[in-house]
């Protein structure tokens, strides 16, 4: 059956974010079902899922709870719109849900599909806003090299990967890329880690001036950059940038997608990483990624110009088919209440100290350079020379090379260039933790042994 399946994929199936010319004559792994923290193929091989799908499966799969919410749901209202005031229950008690649990006393929830298209509404509110304040020429914005945050036209503008630029014209016009906070590979010969983050947060306000000090409308980021490579800022990070932007009265927009609802031990990253943000963006997680559902929460600062400048035009013209999806909503309602039920942050907090653990303990391989998270997620990067950080030649390879070692021995990590991504559901035990980090180990030995 795998190798009729793989045929008709190859044959027909356009894949995101894969080489397209590799993949025709490769093997694509075929996931059937999952149970927990594991996955099959259609051969009935085993995997424990180390990057939670995309960063978004907390709960493990086969959670009979949503999918009895989801079917519920279905038989009641399976579908129903948020346009021209239309509204359902799902909608409304999440967005009550979510207030509840976001940093702002007001402020109202946005419903959208995916990450990318809540970023896109992100830039779209605060050009609004923006123009609703008579400031039409604060439109700029700011996104950080490495940092990911979609793949649509602004989304992807926002992104600051290559790969995500290349040949599709992107970033558009008006957006910019400050630095990466990541000392141990942007930080200078005998620069510490105070000093780097001086010059950092100077290149910052260098940029803000020389495009215009009064031209930005916002920043946004990411707690920590997840899919740019696993990159935890250095301690004080946020709240030095920050004193920067409010100097030129630049909003700054979380971008939660993978951080949101306990990845850090946190319920949010921005706890974990002092950030006061303006606006936040919420994904994966929000329904444990068992539907598509994200959210834009705003605080009512933002929200009430934005208001009063549709009065004027008419309609906040704005929305997707699905923003709000009725079956969504119930899912990460119910995926709200079992996290509250079964303390699931406080249980990240506790296993992620043995998770951390066996993060620093890779560090004493040779070809790590560094072995760096927070929470239960980390990103393992690998080097030629550990003294010099040299990379191994060509980039990209030995991560794979890794990366498929640890499939074959039944665990699903992602390589990023030369750094490995690991993200379990936050379901995972200490056990199961060791079960993950013996098999990656049992992966490096073997791919080292070879290179
Ligand atoms: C921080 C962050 N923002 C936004 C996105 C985009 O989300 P989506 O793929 O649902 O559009 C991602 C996806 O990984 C992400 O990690």
């Amino acid at each position: 059956m795998s190798n009729n399946l793989a045929t008709k994929d190859i044959k027909n199936l356009f894949h995101p974010a894969t080489n397209l010319k590799v993949h025709e004559h490769g093997q694509p792994l075929i996931l059937d079902r999952g149970d927990g923290i594991y996955v099959y193929d259609v051969e009935g091989n085993k995997y424990i899922e180390g990057l939670a799908g995309l960063w978004c499966n907390a709960l493990g799969f086969g959670n009979e709870e949503l999918v009895e919410a989801a079917a519920k749901q279905m038989q009641k209202y399976g579908y129903g719109s948020l346009f021209a005031s239309k509204s359902h229950e799902p909608a409304i008690m999440l967005s009550e849900k979510l207030m509840e649990m976001s940093p702002f006393d007001d402020g109202k929830v946005f419903f959208g599909s995916s990450g990318g298209d809540a970023n896109d509404t992100q830039y779209k509110l605060f050009t609004y806003l923006n123009n609703a304040l008579g400031k039409p020429h604060k439109k700029k914005f700011l996104g950080r090299k490495k940092g990911y945050h979609g793949i649509t036209v602004a989304s992807g503008s926002m992104t600051g990967i290559p790969a995500n630029h290349k040949l599709f014209d992107l970033p558009i016009s008006g957006f910019f890329h400050t630095d990466t906070p990541h000392y141990y590979r942007e930080g200078l010969d005998n620069e510490t880690e105070a000093e780097f983050l001086d010059r950092i947060t100077e290149n910052l306000e260098n940029l803000i001036i020389k495009e215009g000090a009064d031209n930005f409308s916002a920043m946004i980021a990411e707690p920590l950059i997840g899919a740019g490579g696993v990159i935890i800022p250095p301690e004080g990070y946020f709240p030095k940038i920050q004193s920067v932007l409010e100097k030129y009265d630049i909003h700054l927009i979380d971008d939660e997608v993978i951080c949101g609802f306990g990845r850090t031990g946190n319920c949010w990253g921005y706890e974990t990483f002092s950030i006061k943000p303006s606006s936040m963006t919420i994904a994966k997680a929000l329904s444990s990624g068992y539907m598509p559902i994200s959210a834009v929460i705003v605080s009512e600062e933002i929200f009430e110009p934005i208001k009063h400048a549709s009065g004027d035009v008419g309609v906040f013209a704005h929305g997707y088919t699905y923003s709000g999806h009725p079956v969504s909503c119930a899912v990460a309602l119910k995926t709200l209440e079992i996290y509250e039920r079964t303390k699931l942050f406080s249980h990240v907090s506790e296993v992620s100290i043995h998770f951390q653990n066996r993060v620093a303990k890779l560090a004493s391989y040779d070809h790590v350079g560094e072995a760096r998270g927070v929470g239960l997620v980390a990103g393992i990067e690998l080097v030629k020379d550990k003294e010099t950080k040299e990379n191994f030649e060509p980039y990209g390879k030995i991560g794979m090379l890794l990366a498929d070692a640890c499939q074959k021995n039944g665990l699903i990590v992602r390589a990023i260039g030369d750094v490995i991504a690991i993200c379990p559901p936050l379901i995972i035990t200490e056990s199961q933790i060791d079960e993950l980090f013996d098999i990656l180990e049992t992966s490096i030995e073997e791919v080292f042994k070879k290179n």
